[in-house]
């Protein structure tokens, strides 16, 4: 049986990753001949995956007792089986989305991230093998292209989609508002969720503050800058001050992976504003909060609070559009967030180092293949 080359984790054991040959894919193995073979170019690693590699999170796929890693795809198709639609041509630019439906009625309408299932599927993560390896198979219909301006950046677009969805969810709910146009926003956490996050609302017309913990200057803060977006450092700001200074907040998005700070956000959210949430907290922080305070605000704000997870199709569509404007607007900014790059699968060692201990990394990314 021909075998290739994948990076792997054994789920529940810490610090388990590691270099191994698996069963290369193939093209029927999808039914109804819409199979697609891609070439993995490069794949980026997150919070999600420290927390597989911790030991904390994660499961192989059932009779397995690895999973092979990665979520943050980006490939070039090699190969079609007959009934893959036309757009999808060897050599397209392509990115795979992350979870697979279940039962339950979301999933049977494409909306799988939305299931009300107890389990849930997702390539890299729960109960199916990731895209960290030379090739992958998957079914065309959860694939999106890129344009060839992508090629780069393009392993992005995975964490653009988490972004995409939380704001989608942001936006559809006011609409109860029938008038609701955001005017501020504030961002909590500069990471890559968080920077991604201001990206696209900026892209949106809308001002933006950036609330992070580390005081300015850093290349975090200078990205969130670069995009006309004011920094703040809790070093130096409440939250309470920079609502007063930069609020009312219409539209907060939490994504700092500290959890008391969603309760912060909350006390300071503005009437009729919305809170996205969307830090995975695996832990058991408690806090002491002021409950009163924050549900008369609530009720007499006629506020929202909505948690968010994973993206649909549709976000990864808006994603590549919104990458596309991006590189127009904001020439090499998503580039920047590429910064810590680690070259062939071989290198598993390092890219294990690197996410457990690299604090200052934005996007830490696996070079599976070089384009060059
Ligand atoms: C991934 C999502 C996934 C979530 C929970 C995130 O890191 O980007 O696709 O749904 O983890 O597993
Ligand atoms: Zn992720």
């Amino acid at each position: 049986m021909p075998t290739m080359k994948a990076i792997a984790v054994h789920p529940h054991v810490p610090n388990s990753m590691h270099v191994r040959d698996v069963p290369e894919p193939s093209i029927e193995s999808v039914p109804d001949g819409r199979g697609v073979l891609v070439e993995v170019l490069r794949v980026g690693v997150d919070g999600t995956d420290r927390d597989i590699l911790a030991g904390l999170y994660g499961a192989p796929p059932p009779g397995a007792d690895f999973l092979v890693a990665g979520h943050e795809n980006l490939g070039r198709v090699l190969a079609v089986g007959p009934n893959v639609p036309g757009r999808i041509r060897p050599g397209a630019l392509v990115v795979t989305t992350v979870r697979r439906p279940g039962t339950s009625p979301y999933d049977q309408i494409g909306m799988q991230d939305m299931t009300t299932d107890r389990v849930y599927y997702e390539r890299g993560i729960n109960l199916l093998h990731g895209y960290m390896s030379e090739r992958y198979v998957d079914d065309a219909a959860y694939m999106v292209l890129l344009p060839e301006s992508l090629a780069e950046t393009g392993c992005l677009l995975e964490p653009v989609t988490v972004a995409e969805k939380g704001i989608r969810q942001a936006f559809e709910i006011q609409r109860r508002l029938r008038i609701w146009r955001p005017r501020r926003a504030c961002v909590l956490g500069a990471g890559s969720i968080g920077l991604i996050a201001a990206l696209l609302l900026r892209l949106r017309g809308v001002d933006v503050v950036v609330y992070s913990r580390r005081p300015r200057p850093y290349l975090n803060s200078d990205l969130a800058e670069a995009l006309g977006a004011v920094y703040l450092s809790s070093s130096a700001t409440t939250l309470a001050q920079a609502a007063a200074d930069q609020g009312p907040f219409d539209l907060m998005f939490e994504a700092t992976g500290y959890s008391p700070m969603v309760f912060e956000a909350a006390a300071n959210l503005g009437t009729d504003g919305v809170l996205v949430v969307a830090s995975v907290t695996g832990g058991n922080t408690m806090a002491t909060i002021p409950a009163d305070r924050i549900n008369q605000g609530f009720v007499l704000g006629n506020k929202v609070m909505v948690g968010t997870v994973n993206a649909a199709l549709e976000d990864f569509e808006q994603g590549v559009a919104d990458m596309i404007s991006a590189e127009a607007f904001h020439p090499g900014w998503l580039a920047r967030l590429l910064t810590t790059r680690i070259v062939g699968l071989d290198a598993y060692q390092e890219l294990a180092d690197h996410l457990l201990n690299d604090k200052a990394a934005i996007k830490t990314f696996v070079e599976v293949k070089s384009q060059a």
